[in-house]
């Protein structure tokens, strides 16, 4: 399918400021879109100037939350180029997130030529200075001027671009973050390993208390027996207890990140021991009790590598490794950020330049 190209003919200015980027806030010029119906399949792909879409107030993905979504980043290597990290296990993840709500899939081929033909477009737009990238959102959704509740036969896909910096304010400092033990997130036979907006919107409250506690984000817990841990709002976990990084085992109900998957073949190519299995609120708290408990921390494509300096319970707080990044998590990151960015060779084949 060819890609048709229309240049926006009044491009913004450029940011200047690369500490006040934050993240998710300012846009680029131009954003892919095609659109999808039962008779022709995916058609109209084109690259237009960013600007609001206009869809039906009927359309499916407002009152049924018929919509998925991926994160990826685009980052400027040392030499000026730009490359992508593992954006073959987005559109893979994508699809199988468009399995799971009946929505049409992609060919993973063509989303990547597409997402190449953007990123070339608006290669400007990607930032250089430490710690900053362009944050890609695919995104996909139904998009029937229909009331009824059935799968959709309309859909469209879309991707943004957001040159940002670091997820949390507290950049790679620790963070605090709060079990919840109320809401849960999902379940499994549920939509958590899909990477749905519906996943989202059903952890705001949680996320919402914890913002007024103080806390970062939650830790959400198995949303069956509330007593096993799963992931973090928008990151995986993963925990350092006795030498072994424990990390939730994917279940159904966690999401399958490609920062946790990264993260642990790295270690493992250390020989570091690693175990993907239920783990305990209460084993947590013993090891922290009893002083095993030597690092945790989060991992996802926008808060990257992320240590946890505190974990409260029932607002109860454990502090780990004194509040500081220990000494794993900072491996981690220091080697990870090392690839993405083209500053260490990439051995594992992760990376792909944008031509
Ligand atoms: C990402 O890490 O890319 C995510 O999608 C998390 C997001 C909800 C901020």
């Amino acid at each position: 399918m060819e890609i048709r190209i229309e240049k926006n003919l009044s491009p913004k200015a450029k940011p200047t400021d690369a500490s006040a980027l934050g993240f998710g806030k300012i846009f680029t010029d131009h954003m892919f879109m095609m659109d999808y119906d039962r008779e022709n399949g995916w058609h109209d792909a084109r690259i237009v100037p960013y600007g609001d879409l206009a869809i039906s107030p009927a359309a499916t993905v407002l009152h049924y939350g018929a919509e998925i979504f991926e994160g990826l980043k685009a980052y400027r290597r040392p030499d000026g180029e730009i490359q992508l990290f593992r954006p073959w296990d987005n559109f893979e993840r994508m699809n199988n997130s468009a399995d799971r709500l009946c929505l049409p899939k992609l060919d993973p081929e063509f989303a990547l030529k597409a997402l190449k033909a953007l990123i070339n477009l608006d290669r400007d737009w990607v930032p250089s200075a430490e710690g900053t990238s362009l944050y890609i959102r695919p995104f996909l959704f139904g998009n029937d001027p229909f009331l009824g509740v059935h799968t959709v036969n309309k859909a469209m896909f879309v991707i943004i671009l957001s040159p940002s910096g670091s997820y949390y304010k507290e950049g790679v400092n620790p963070v605090r973050i709060m079990i919840e033990t109320e809401d849960v997130r999902a379940v499994r036979g549920g939509t958590g390993y899909a990477k749905c907006g519906g996943n989202y919107a059903a952890s705001m409250r949680a996320g919402e208390k914890a913002e007024q506690k103080g806390f970062a984000q939650v830790l959400w817990l198995d949303g069956v027996e509330r007593k096993y841990v799963e992931e973090v709002g928008s990151m995986n976990v993963m925990f350092k207890i006795s030498g072994t990084v424990v990390t939730p085992k994917l279940t159904g109900s966690v999401l399958p990140g490609v920062t946790r998957r990264s993260c642990i073949a790295l270690l493992q190519s250390w020989g570091v021991p690693v175990e993907e299995r239920l783990l305990s609120v209460q084993e947590l708290e013993d090891a922290v009790r009893n002083g095993t408990l030597e690092e945790a921390f989060g991992c996802g494509t926008a808060a990257v590598v992320s240590p946890i300096g505190e974990l409260s319970v029932d607002d109860v707080p454990y502090v780990v490794n004194g509040g500081k990044i220990g000494p794993i998590t900072q491996r981690l990151y220091g080697e990870l950020t090392g690839i993405q960015w083209g500053r260490r060779p990439d051995t594992f084949g992760w990376t792909e330049i944008v031509k």
